[in-house]
């Protein structure tokens, strides 16, 4: 008889009807061939991938892709539960019968002519309870050799899945590439996502924001754990210890960066286990336990520098694991090298820019596009932690929210207890990013940087948060960080990046009791030097501007929260309508 993923998987046949059906099993070797594929073929006129220089980047190959096709596409991506509440205001909503309709029409003999890659992958350390089991089918090599690096793709899943029908089905095709018939769909009642019309990696790898965030917050909400759009850090400190430490902020706001944290200070180091996605249990002695369902990083390129993330650089000149990929960088000819942005302090002479085009200092604005990405294997980060694969996941002590915000947010507070810091992630503000399409710039509230990313009712989402919080004996702290506050001359006041460690070692001191913090409206703050400034040239006055809350901009920021605390009506959490009138009242609202 057979079983269901095969029979999956001949449905999926039948449907798509492609000329070839092929079944991954994640080896180096298979990768190599599916490489020299891609490096045959062309998907819209262009060839899928080239070849990059292996002395510098070992194992690298460069993709270019449609220029309509550079990001997550929000306004195209659904929520299909049976009824619209169960979305939430937060998603876009579409009768689950009508979507499938829709996507039924596109997906029908879309891959006449193409191979259908089945690739099985698991989430999280396939020896983990908390781990999941996942079948996505592809029409596109890129897709395929990306998921290879950004979860655990081969046999094991099979293997986990055995006779059960109990997996999550990714269903993608690239389609023509066209944004006109673009479509994400998910399904969370049938831990199902179809996905047409785009190879971006937020649209079309279909492990990463799909599964392990909307359709994984959905499951989470029903089993009692969480999935976050967040980093998983060690932080070890000078004598040995480490201590762990979950981190949230909105795309392209700082996570990678700070997973991958050289820190400034002597005895500190960093060890990274997670730098977009964390999935969260309460473990068998009542703390939070996280681990990372990923096996790769989907980096931002321009702004990772030596200077900026050495960590990352050194990340994607390892040869360990095949291959690492670089999407709509430019490519400096005289090496035949990516190149973006930061990446080095002279712009290289020969450039080819991201739309393939010789890249023209006074025409372009910039020469890789702001939201191109390198796609690279966790195993190849140096500082790699030892516990990555810990079926357990690591005990938590902190939490770190943050958003991009050139004013109102202060450098860093604390929340007071859990449930304040539920309510500071969830009036969250963060300025839109190249992550998205659309605009650039605009403050929109992005509660616990989940706000694309919650696959049901936010209001129900805090619940679940405040529930959570009742479980946990021995709660982790709450701090709320901004690295991007602006002067009047528009430059970042504080340097940011590897200086970040400062902030850290702050938080470390308070979660053991080391030092006392000062009460004010918004939470608990530094006292009086308490921060680790050594080494460091910044004026007193810029310090008190960055840890100051003012109370004009903290008027406009009450509105907006008002407004977004609006559209959920009774299903925000009274809990945190009372933290709102309280807020108010300390403002002199
Ligand atoms: P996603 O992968 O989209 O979820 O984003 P991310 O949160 O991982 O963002 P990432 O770390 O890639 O940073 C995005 C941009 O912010 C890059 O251009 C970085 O150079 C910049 N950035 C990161 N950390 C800092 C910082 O501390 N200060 C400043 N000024 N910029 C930063
Ligand atoms: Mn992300
Ligand atoms: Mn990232």
């Amino acid at each position: 008889m057979a079983t269901p993923i095969e029979l999956f998987i001949e449905e999926m046949q039948k449907l798509f009807q492609p000329d070839e059906v092929y079944i991954m099993d994640g080896s180096q070797e298979e990768a190599e061939k599916l490489a020299n594929i891609a490096q045959k073929s062309k998907v819209d006129g262009k060839i899928v991938l080239e070849k990059l220089n292996e002395k510098e980047y070992p194992n690298s190959y460069y993709h270019r892709s449609n220029t309509n096709d550079v990001a997550r596409t929000e306004h195209l991506t659904f929520v299909c539960t049976p009824s619209k509440t169960e979305a939430g205001p937060n998603n876009n909503w579409m009768d689950p019968v009508e979507a499938k309709e829709k996507m039924m029409g596109f997906f029908k003999g879309a891959m006449k002519g193409r191979t259908m890659y089945v690739i099985p992958f698991v989430m999280g350390p396939p020896k983990s309870k908390y781990a999941k089991n996942c079948i996505q089918v592809t029409d596109s090599v890129y897709v395929a050799l990306s998921m290879r690096i950004m979860a655990r793709v081969g046999k094991q899943a099979v293997e986990r899945i055995g006779s059960s029908s109990d997996f999550f089905r990714g269903v993608h095709s690239i389609g023509d590439v066209n944004p006109d018939r673009r479509f994400i769909m998910h399904f969370p009642q049938e831990n199902l996502v179809m996905s047409f019309g785009s190879g971006y990696g937020g649209n079309a790898l279909l492990g990463k924001k799909c599964y392990s965030l909307r359709i994984g917050s959905y499951l989470g909400y029903q089993e009692g754990w969480l999935a976050e759009h967040m980093i998983i850090i060690g932080v070890e400190v000078p004598d040995g210890k480490v201590i762990y430490f979950l981190g949230a902020f909105p795309s392209a706001c700082g996570k990678t960066n700070l997973a991958l944290l050289e820190p400034v200070l002597k005895g500190y180091k960093v060890w990274t286990l997670g730098d977009d996605i964390a999935w969260i249990n309460v473990g068998e002695d009542g703390r939070l336990y996280a681990i990372n369902p990923e096996a790769g990083f989907f980096g931002v390129a321009p702004g990772t520098g030596l200077k900026t993330n050495p960590i990352m650089i050194k990340t994607l000149k390892n040869d360990k694991f095949f291959p690492t990929l670089f999407t709509n960088t430019a490519v400096d000819n005289s090496d035949n090298t990516p190149w973006w942005e930061g990446a080095s302090d002279e712009i290289p002479s020969d450039l080819t820019n991201w739309q393939g085009q010789k890249y023209d200092k006074n025409l372009d604005k910039a020469a890789a596009h702001p939201n191109s990405r390198f796609t690279v294997s966790i195993y190849n980060c140096p500082t790699l932690s030892p516990e990555y694969n810990n079926p357990k996941g690591v005990p938590i002590s902190g939490i770190i929210f943050g958003g991009r915000r050139k004013d109102t947010i202060p450098l860093v507070y604390e929340a007071k207890d859990w449930n304040s810091g539920v309510f500071t992630a969830s009036i969250i503000g963060s300025e839109t990013t190249a992550a998205s399409s659309g605009q650039v710039g605009n403050v929109r509230r992005d509660p616990m940087a989940m706000l694309p990313f919650c696959g049901y009712n936010m209001g129900e989402y805090f619940q679940h948060w405040i529930n959570i919080g009742k479980k946990v004996k021995k709660l982790p702290k709450i701090f709320m960080v901004n690295w991007f506050r602006k002067d009047e001359n528009g430059k970042f006041m504080w340097p940011g990046f590897r200086d970040n460690s400062r902030i850290i070692k702050w938080m470390i001191y308070r979660i053991e009791g080391k030092t006392g913090a000062k009460e004010s409206e918004i939470g608990l703050f530094p006292e009086e030097n308490a921060i680790d400034l050594s080494g460091l040239d910044i004026k007193k006055e810029t310090m008190e501007k960055l840890l100051k809350v003012d109370k004009q901009d903290w008027k406009r920021e009450v509105a907006m929260i008002e407004e977004f605390y609006a559209k959920f009506g009774d299903k925000i959490p009274r809990d945190l309508r009372k933290h709102l009138t309280e807020l108010k009242k300390k403002l002199g609202l």
